[in-house]
Parts: structure tokens; C-alpha cells; sequence
């Protein structure tokens, strides 16, 4: 019996050091049915009980018995070890830090020169005006010949153009679009419009881009003179630059414009106290204007002794540089995100 005693207590010994090593729950489980399980060595001592006398069956039994009980105690506790570490191991692996600045999404932006334009459209929208456009691939016909501009004008020099075939150009300005609302409207009668585009000449520096926007502005009734012209692309400056921005005509030369005028206001960057961007002179030339020529308005089917008209265009990426500082216009065609995520 007492070597049984040994056997049994060496049984022992060895699973609660085998089962307390168990580093996992399928470990575990496997240990159980090699410990407890029918075919394990419990089960042999068991059985061989019936070797032994009526009187010592029963402590062995008991001795039996309380390996079981040891083993299924060690096992439940393991059990429970292993389910905490598994669990706290997985909390902390899938840990989300609350605390941390969230990823935000990119939103875009307005492009600034779209913003100007905006702007400048809203201006005269409130005024009364309404947007008008035109194709960018122009008739030299719309775009010179209507605003009397004739094929040997030494004007047509003012404006490099690209030309596509003999007969059709990339627009050169927006007054094309002056011709073609003139020719679409019953003679003589009444317009008040803008046109926003694109326009193409052949140049490019810092200040001067192939590509780039104007607003041209027309418009046409009886009675409408200079003074007309005056209050309005006053007003729309102030409303652009501010109240205080002073504004200054200065006779010009356009082939479809009589009189003409430039039309400058106090430098926005200096103040008037004169500096790189006005060169000193403490203006800015900041769009041409003009009462429209009688040729034009005989051209286009309006009678220049019945009604007369005023025109003006602008640069859109001009105000746009003066309005947010910008000092080179390549900067709006780049599409640098460093830089339009600015605006
Ligand atoms: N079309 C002229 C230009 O591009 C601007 C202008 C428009 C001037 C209308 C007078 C009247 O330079």
C-alpha cells in the first residue's frame, strides 16, 4: 500500500506542476482530459484498488479522491487565470486612446480666383445686372471686326493672340460677348450685363499668365453717359476694396470705346504712401472703360442716335492678387495645396 501511496503522490506532484504550467486554454484542456480523463492513470489507481484488503481500500479511495479533487481545483483556478490574462491581454492590444486628436478629413476649398469672382459677380447681381457668356474659341469677326477693330488696325497689336485658323482665335477679351448679346437682343433695346471667362494672349511672367479671367460689363439704354459709368464702377469698387479706396479716371484709348478711360484706385498695399506695387505713383490700373463707339453700336443693329451705352472690363486674378496680397500670379494655376488651402 504504501508503494501505491508514493505512486499516487508522485502522480500528483507531477500534474499540479504540469497543470499549473499550462500557458494557454487549449493547453489546458488538454492536460484536463490527460489527468481526469477515463484513460488516465486516476482511473488505473482506481481500478487497482481491488488489489488491496477490505481496510485499506477505503483510504486509498480517499487518497484518490483527493488527488482528483486537487487536480480539478488547480484546473478551475488555472482556468480562471488564463480567461483574465487572455481578456486583459486583448483589451489591452485593441486599447482605443480617447484622449487623441481625431483624424479629420481634408475639406476642400474655394479656389481664391473662384472666390473673386464670386464676389465680383454678387456685386453687380445686386446692382441689377444679369451674367451673360460666350464661347472661348472666337470669330476674328466678334472678337476685333464688331468692336472696330478692322483687319490692318495697328490696335489688334495690343492683344497677341493665338490664332487656330485664319478666320477663328482663342478670345482675346470679353467684349466678343458685348457683340454677340447686342446681336441677340431686339435693336435698340436695353441691356445691363456682365460676362465672366476665360481669355487668351500670348505672354507669361509674374504678372501675366496665357491664360486668365476677365468680367466685362455692358450696358445700353437711351440717356446713358459717362456719369453713369462713374457711379457705377465707383461703387463696385468701394464695395470690393472698401469705402475708403479712392478711385481715379484717366482718359485712354480703346477702339471700341469713345471716350475712353482707365480707371485706377489708391494702392490698396501702401496706401498712397507709394511703394514696389504702385511704383511709387501710389495708384493702381485696375480696369478699362469706356462709352461704347457708335461704329459698335451701328455694327450690331443699335442706332447710336436712339440709345448709347457704356463697357468696362477687368482682371479678375488682378483683384485677386491686390485683395489677398499676392504677389505672383503663377501661384493660382499651380494648384499647390499649401497654397489654396488658404483661402
Ligand atoms: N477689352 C479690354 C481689354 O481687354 C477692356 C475693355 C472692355 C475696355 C470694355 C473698355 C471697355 O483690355
Amino acid at each position: 500500500m504504501n508503494k501505491l501511496k508514493e505512486e499516487l503522490n508522485l502522480f500528483r506532484n507531477e500534474g499540479l506542476t504540469e497543470l499549473n504550467n499550462a500557458s494557454s486554454e487549449k493547453e489546458l484542456n488538454d492536460l484536463k482530459v490527460k489527468y481526469l480523463g477515463k484513460k488516465s492513470n486516476l482511473t488505473t489507481f482506481l481500478r487497482s484498488l481491488g488489489s488491496l484488503s477490505p481496510e485499506e481500500r477505503p483510504l486509498v479511495g480517499k487518497l484518490v479522491n483527493e488527488v482528483r479533487a486537487d487536480f480539478e481545483n488547480i484546473i478551475a483556478e488555472k482556468s480562471s487565470t488564463l480567461k483574465e490574462k487572455e481578456l486583459s491581454g486583448k483589451l489591452s492590444s485593441e486599447k482605443i486612446d480617447v484622449t487623441l486628436p481625431g483624424r479629420r478629413n481634408d475639406i476642400g476649398h474655394k479656389h481664391p480666383l473662384t472666390l473673386t469672382l464670386e464676389r465680383v459677380k454678387n456685386s453687380f447681381i445686386n446692382m441689377g445686372f444679369s451674367v451673360a457668356e460666350g464661347p472661348e474659341i472666337e470669330s476674328d469677326f466678334h472678337n476685333f471686326e464688331a468692336l472696330n477693330l478692322p483687319k490692318d488696325h495697328p490696335a489688334r497689336d495690343m492683344q497677341d493672340s493665338f490664332y487656330i485658323t485664319k478666320e477663328f482665335l482663342l478670345r482675346t477679351h470679353t467684349s466678343p460677348v458685348q457683340v454677340r448679346t447686342m446681336q441677340q437682343a431686339k435693336p435698340n433695346s436695353p441691356i445691363r450685363i456682365i460676362a465672366p471667362g476665360r481669355v487668351y494672349r500670348r505672354d507669361y511672367d509674374a504678372t501675366h499668365s496665357p491664360v486668365f479671367n476677365q468680367v466685362e460689363g455692358l450696358v445700353i439704354d437711351e440717356d446713358i453717359n459717362f456719369s453713369d459709368l462713374k457711379a457705377i464702377l465707383e461703387f463696385f469698387l468701394k464695395d470690393i476694396f472698401g469705402n475708403s479706396v479712392k478711385v481715379r479716371f484717366r482718359p485712354s484709348f480703346f477702339p471700341f470705346t469713345e471716350p475712353s478711360a482707365e480707371v485706377d484706385i489708391s494702392c490698396v498695399m501702401c496706401n498712397g504712401k507709394g511703394c514696389r506695387v504702385c511704383s511709387y505713383t501710389s495708384w493702381l490700373e485696375i480696369l478699362g472703360s469706356g462709352m461704347v463707339h457708335p461704329n459698335v453700336l451701328k455694327m450690331s443693329n443699335y442706332d447710336p442716335e436712339k440709345v448709347s451705352g457704356f463697357a468696362f472690363g477687368l482682371g479678375i486674378e488682378r483683384i485677386t492678387m491686390l485683395l489677398y496680397k499676392i504677389n505672383d500670379l503663377r501661384l493660382f494655376y499651380e494648384n499647390d495645396v499649401r497654397f489654396l488651402e488658404q483661402f
